[in-house]
């Protein structure tokens, strides 16, 4: 018989990659009114969203391949706690994407299979580095919202108000992984990982 576990990871891993994904909080700006956006400028926040889409399409990989090799049952619930809140972001950046004409990522089947490879090595390395490994992710994806909040127009604050919610969000994670006893990763783990987001968020501004 297949393991429960097993028919919901592939049941999420479905939904997080064809959508769409429902939200449990309300979406953050959404009584906003819509900028007048031109052209060029909307299409350009539209392959903003898109690359943090597939952001939030990694986050959710990474925690449920993460959850399952985690060893404690505190921090493999934890993550699983995590990956509920991160369910959100992907809602509001799929709905983002809609309201400005966009289209999401052709290659999250990719983006979602390789980062369930990486959380799920990581959580093979033990709970310490699995935890520490999602800090510090917790941490460059927040200087990564501050660099896309600088490169948002400053009249979209439809936008700007779910961008600035979910850099809110990352940064409670990331604080929650350390205080549940994540290390801090040596320099060589930080850099390489932070190439590897750079070829994540230059391809899906693209595709
Ligand atoms: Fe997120
Ligand atoms: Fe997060």
């Amino acid at each position: 018989m297949i393991p429960d576990r097993l028919i919901l990871g592939f049941d999420r891993a479905l939904r997080t990659v064809f959508g769409p994904s429902r939200s449990s909080r309300p979406v953050p700006g959404e009584a906003l009114a819509e900028a007048e956006l031109g052209p060029a400028e909307r299409a350009e926040t539209a392959a903003l969203m898109r690359v943090n889409h597939v952001g939030e399409v990694c986050a959710q990989a990474l925690y449920q391949g993460q959850a399952l090799t985690a060893r404690n049952p505190g921090a493999r619930e934890a993550l699983e706690q995590a990956a509920a809140e991160e369910v959100d972001h992907l809602a509001w950046t799929e709905r983002r994407i809609a309201e400005l004409g966009g289209r999401r990522s052709v290659l999250n089947p990719l983006w979602y299979a390789s980062s369930y490879a990486i959380g799920a090595v990581a959580g093979l390395a033990g709970d310490r580095w699995s935890l520490g490994f999602l800090a510090e992710t917790e941490r460059q994806v927040v200087a990564h919202l501050d660099r896309h909040l600088h490169r948002l127009s400053h009249q979209d604050a439809k936008s700007r108000a779910v961008l600035v919610a979910m850099k809110r969000d990352e940064a409670k994670h990331a604080t929650a992984a350390l205080h549940l006893g994540g290390s801090e990763l040596p320099l060589a783990c930080r850099t390489l990982m932070r190439a590897a987001s750079r070829v994540m968020t230059t391809t899906a501004y693209w595709v």
